[in-house]
């Protein structure tokens, strides 16, 4: 689910604030705006307060990514906060000729992004950016603790982050970014984010060529969502039991890599979808033979399946 509207429920003078799973329509993963527009009328006219659209920008298992531009419409026509959940595809505007796929992040009041995920900085980094100016989250966190965080210093003190997050010690986790930025650039950071696409296309299309392959559909991202279909499976897709026992192929080949120690890659259903394997290539050190290694393993590993 990528889609959460949240909403104040108003009851007499009780004001109940209610984490409302709106039941949206997605299409390929993609939220639709005209029918999160629809939602959000229908929830008002039934005396509620909608007040977040929390958007995706590369979901987990699919990589989809939310339309920002159309949904920043619609927030703007109900004027609801906008969150974009870019945890995962928020790397992607490092790249000039993917970033198009966050077309609209720029209207969004705020972001999530985890530059530990496809940059590759080290657990954990993650980022919250506000378009707010108003030291928002100093006047939600603050405690002013009379013993910490003096005021009266001889800088400007709005620099210090201390008081502004929920936890007080902790680590220095934007340092890996900054260093890491510094070691390789922008370039650098582009380069990663571009050849992830690239080895992905190269799994894609070999993926094609090869008979036990099936791809849950063409990636948008460089999530490569597929199932294997054994050899005694083939051509019988219209059998009664086909979906019960694919649904217990990937289970057992991830337990073979895992106890053979040739490879980790995860599996999940997804709806009405039966457990298929998920499989991203973003490290810069991968090469095409890992790509052949890894379809020849898992034709290896489940082959007499
Ligand atoms: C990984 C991920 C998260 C969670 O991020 P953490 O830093 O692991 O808490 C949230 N949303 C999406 C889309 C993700 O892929
Ligand atoms: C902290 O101090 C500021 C400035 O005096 C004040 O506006 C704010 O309400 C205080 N917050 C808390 C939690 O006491």
């Amino acid at each position: 689910m990528n889609l959460w509207l949240l909403y104040i429920q108003k009851q007499k003078f009780l004001i109940i604030l209610n984490f409302h799973l709106c039941s949206l329509i997605f299409f390929r993963g993609r939220m639709i705006p005209e029918d999160l527009d629809e939602k959000i009328t229908l929830a008002k006219s039934q005396g509620t307060v909608p007040f977040l659209v929390s958007c995706t920008s590369g979901t987990t298992v699919q990589g989809a990514f939310d339309p920002l531009d159309r949904i920043a419409d619609v927030c703007e026509k109900h004027k609801l906060w906008m969150h974009v959940d870019a945890a995962w595809g928020g790397s992607v505007l490092f790249s000039k000729q993917h970033r198009h796929l966050m077309k609209g992040v720029d209207r969004a009041n705020s972001v999530g992004w985890n530059p530990h995920k496809m940059l590759l900085a080290g657990l954990q980094c993650s980022v919250l950016l506000l378009q707010d100016t108003t030291n928002l989250l100093k006047r939600c966190h603050c405690a002013n603790a009379s013993y910490l965080f003096q005021q009266d210093k001889f800088y400007d003190v709005n620099l210090d982050v201390g008081d502004k997050s929920v936890q007080c010690s902790r680590k220095v986790d934007c340092l890996k970014l900054w260093l890491m930025w510094k070691a390789v650039g922008s370039a650098g950071l582009e380069e990663r984010v571009d050849k992830a696409f690239i080895h992905v296309r190269y799994l894609v299309e070999e993926m094609k060529k090869r008979e036990g392959f099936q791809l849950l559909r063409e990636p948008e991202f460089v999530n490569v969502c597929f199932w294997f279909i054994p050899p005694s499976m083939r051509g019988k897709e219209g059998h009664a039991d086909y979906q019960e026992r694919l649904a217990k192929v990937a289970p057992v080949i991830k337990e073979r890599m895992m106890k053979q120690g040739t490879m980790m890659v995860g599996y999940q259903p997804l709806g009405n979808k039966v457990n298929f394997f998920r499989v991203i290539a973003f490290s810069p050190l991968l090469s095409k033979k890992d790509m052949d290694f890894f379809l020849d393993e898992i034709e290896r590993l489940g082959n007499d399946l």
